[in-house]
């Protein structure tokens, strides 16, 4: 497109970046936000909100952010300069590159916290904690674990730099591998999960909390949660995806791929929900437990399984490679950005980011504990750095994608860029992209200040 050296990586194929973006998108947000926040919002209602939002925002902007990235291949505050300038368009777009860099480290600093609870249940499940616990114990597992600032920190401070360790490697040797057999081995984990919870007498209570909705239940705050939910599970609106795309060769058929990685990501959440609650009410314990979840569940269903001692280790371990799937795509603009434009070296960029997220870690570390009381805005740091991140950061960056692509992109470009295999699908995606998904984040807002 112009004449400016370039020195971004490049996948090897289709199957790579389908990989690397199923991984960025399959983590956490999966596993252990979706049962979670699903059980504090109700169940069913929440979850056919969520499954909506997926479908009618979530898909056509993470078409649209591939799109954007592979079609200047740079990082993302670069590509919205580029973008912005082939448009002929005002200068500040480049803002929403800026906003996605900042959402990445925000949420990897809590991410990481979150992920460092994982690796310490892989250790736990190890030395055989879960062996024919009851929920009672395992709940003061949890609960003992989370009182100890020490043992977080040394978890959060191993899970950051594995994560450094495998991003200073680079797009190609680092990400690519780490996926490669991730996806599968969740799968059958899962799987195996949820036919555990088919024993329990309670799978078809938990099948109706998941699936039967009572609209009754859902506030306008639900609603919010549920569309952030959509954005943050799939890494859309802060560049994650925008990166991955910008390593995307030309040939290949952005929207299929997406509809591909999207509807893993929906079925993994899925399972999670349908393998958890089953056992949440098999135990008499409260959906609305928060983020401790699944780490109060899933534990008694390995401690009374047979075989449940291996699928306790196999399992974190893979929750742990998910998260790092997912960590690394969080830190990639922000690394990508300073290695190309600030002439960082790539270990350098990788230590100051890193430095930095992990400091702020300590923040949401503290609000388990020692800062459980400290609240701003009647919010611990984590909940307020969760609140702010999916919930407003990644909807706001998301619709400004989705105004770019739709608005300020000459439709020459996003249909060259597409070469979607029919007019018809190209003309669905530019009505979603252009109408459906702006008004409705903007409709979830103005609902969210009260002026609906
Ligand atoms: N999608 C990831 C998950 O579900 C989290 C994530 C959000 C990753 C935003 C990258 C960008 O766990």
């Amino acid at each position: 497109m112009d004449t400016k050296k370039i020195v971004h990586g490049a996948w090897s194929s289709r199957l790579a970046f389908i990989l690397a973006a199923t991984g960025s998108a399959v983590g956490l947000g999966n596993i252990w936000k979706f049962p979670y926040i699903t059980g504090e919002n109700g169940g069913g209602a929440f979850v056919i909100v969520y499954l909506l939002c997926v479908l009618l925002i979530g898909i056509p902007i993470m078409i649209a952010e591939t799109m954007l990235g592979r079609r200047s291949q740079r990082n993302p505050i670069e590509t919205m300069e580029l973008l912005t300038e082939e448009a002929g368009a005002d200068k500040n777009w480049h803002y929403l590159g800026w906003m996605g860099v900042v959402a990445g480290l925000l949420i990897l600093s809590y991410y990481s916290v979150i992920a460092g609870w994982a690796s310490a249940y892989v250790l736990k499940a190890f030395t055989g904690s879960f062996f024919d616990a009851d929920a009672a114990q395992i709940r003061q597992l949890f609960d003992e674990f989370i009182a100890s600032p020490i043992q977080l920190i040394f978890w959060h401070s191993a899970f950051m730099l594995a994560t450094m360790l495998i991003v200073v490697r680079g797009v190609n040797k680092g990400l690519e591998k780490a996926v490669q057999y991730l996806m599968p081995t969740l799968f059958i984990l899962l799987f195996l999960l949820v036919a555990y919870a088919m024993t329990t007498d309670s799978y078809f209570q938990g099948l109706k909390f998941l699936f039967i909705p009572d609209f009754s239940k859902l506030t306008s705050g639900s609603v919010l949660t549920a569309m952030g939910h959509a954005f943050f599970t799939l890494s859309l609106g802060m560049g994650a995806i925008m990166v991955y795309g910008s390593y995307l060769p030309k040939n290949i058929s952005i929207a299929k791929t997406t509809l591909l990685i999207a509807g893993a990501d929906t079925v993994v959440a899925l399972l999670a929900g349908i393998a958890i609650f089953p056992i949440v009410f098999a135990n008499n314990l409260q959906p609305d437990s928060g983020p401790g979840l699944i780490f109060q569940t899933l534990p008694i269903a390995f401690g009374a399984m047979t075989g449940g001692w291996l699928m306790g280790i196999s399992f974190f371990v893979m929750l742990v490679i998910a998260a790092l799937t997912s960590s690394i795509s969080l830190v990639e603009p922000a690394v990508a950005w300073l290695v190309e434009n600030k002439n960082f070296s790539r270990q350098k960029a990788c230590l100051w980011t890193g430095l930095s997220t992990w400091l702020l870690g300590i923040g949401s570390i503290f609000s388990f504990n020692v800062w459980a009381n400290v609240k701003l805005f009647d919010r611990s740091i984590f909940q307020l750095l969760d609140y702010l991140t999916a919930n407003l950061m990644l909807p706001i960056g998301g619709f400004s994608i989705a105004i770019f692509a739709g608005w300020i992109m000459s439709r020459q470009s996003s249909e060259q860029e597409l070469n979607m295999p029919t007019v018809q699908s190209y003309q669905i995606w530019k009505i979603l992209i252009s109408y459906v998904a702006p008004s409705a984040v903007f409709f979830v807002f103005l609902h969210v200040v009260g002026v609906l």
